[in-house]
């Protein structure tokens, strides 16, 4: 018995040893918590309080990292390629159709260079896109998430493959959940996130073809009439800065406003309103919208899931100097 529980403890031992020393072989490494915690101890605390003064000067930048969070994870990884600006061969993802109405990127600069005069080339930006969502989602009233950290930056831009990941507006809901599927989000962790819709604005040109020539069936007539007034005419300028809150009872919340109006017929896109004819996605959204904490610790549980997908660890990728471009 004695020498059985010597060799088991032994043999154990052994399974350890190769393992750390496979996983110092291979250079590969895991997300962890306060990763930074040695080479830049302040990292998680300056993102932090860069995220409050923005949000003091501008409170839309909290919407944009929320945002952000998902346009760059959902693609390939959460590598900050939606950072990379259009140069050199380059084209950015922030160029695609998908992207439209995105904004505040210049101020992830701002938040990159307070970083680098702390600790220079250290933090990266897949990082900083991380940690600015969890940091902005607190700012919009929603729920604190630990999230690890380690990502690295991405060499590359996935402009030419965007509409391979990131739904339309206008797409079926069970494209959507094979999309959210395929990074490992059941259908209730992403009838969560789309509640991100609680906050920010819709660009008429993503509603009209709701409102004209006809209107649709499941929009709320009242409804209807208030976003005609908010876009008056059915071919908008894409420039014109003509839009409609997401939520005008509470527009800078991430609540469960957004469920609430669903069940009322006042989901502006497509794909939002579509939650509530699926008879997978519809017993959700009327538990999110009866219960605000059922439906924030599905938010956490989901964003998390999303900010772990697929990061680059290795020597694959870098830490770039300025999020806008490789090294
Ligand atoms: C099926 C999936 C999704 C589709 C088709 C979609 C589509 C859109 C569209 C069309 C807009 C309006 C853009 C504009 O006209 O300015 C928008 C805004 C927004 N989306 Fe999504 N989205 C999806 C999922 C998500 C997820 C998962 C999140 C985050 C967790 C998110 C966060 C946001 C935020 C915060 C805004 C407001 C941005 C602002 O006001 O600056 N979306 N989305
Ligand atoms: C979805 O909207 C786009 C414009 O944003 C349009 O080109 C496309 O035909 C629409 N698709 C469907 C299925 O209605």
């Amino acid at each position: 018995m004695a020498s059985n529980k010597k060799l088991y403890s032994f043999l154990s031992f052994l399974t350890l040893l190769i393992s750390f020393l496979l996983q110092c072989y291979s250079g590969k490494s895991e997300l962890q918590l306060n990763s930074y915690a040695n080479s830049c101890p302040k990292a998680e605390e300056i993102i932090k309080q860069q995220v409050i003064n923005l949000y003091n000067k501008h409170g839309n930048t909290a919407v944009s990292w929320v945002r952000n969070l998902f346009h760059d994870c959902i693609v390939e990884s959460c590598d900050a390629s939606l950072l990379l600006e259009t140069v050199n061969g380059v084209q950015s993802e922030q160029a695609a159709q998908r992207s439209f109405g995105m904004r505040n990127f210049k101020y992830v600069s701002t938040i990159k260079k307070a970083l680098e005069k702390e600790c220079p080339l250290t933090v990266s930006c897949a990082d900083i896109v991380a940690l600015s969502a969890r940091d902005g989602i607190v700012m919009l009233g929603g729920p604190r998430i630990e999230m690890k950290t380690g990502r690295k930056d991405s060499r590359d831009s996935y402009a030419n493959v965007i509409d391979d990941f990131i739904p339309n507006h206008n797409d079926s809901i069970s494209l959507v959940l094979s999309r959210f599927q395929s990074i490992g989000i059941d259908t209730e962790g992403t009838v969560a996130l789309l509640g991100a819709h609680s906050v920010g604005r819709v660009h008429c040109v993503n509603l009209v073809h709701r409102l004209y020539p006809t209107v649709d069936p499941t929009l709320d007539p009242d409804y209807a009439k208030y976003l005609k007034g908010r876009c008056p005419s059915p071919n908008p300028d894409p420039k014109a800065v003509l839009y409609s809150r997401n939520d005008r009872e509470t527009p800078m919340i991430l609540d469960n406003f957004y469920y609430k109006n669903l069940l009322k017929h006042k989901g502006l896109l497509i794909v939002d309103q579509q939650l509530t004819s699926d008879p997978l996605t519809f017993p959700y959204v009327q538990r999110m919208a009866t219960d605000n904490d059922y439906f924030h610790q599905q938010f956490s549980r989901a964003v998390l899931l999303m900010s772990e997908n697929n990061p680059v660890i290795d020597s694959q990728g870098e830490i770039r100097k300025d999020c806008r471009f490789v090294n």
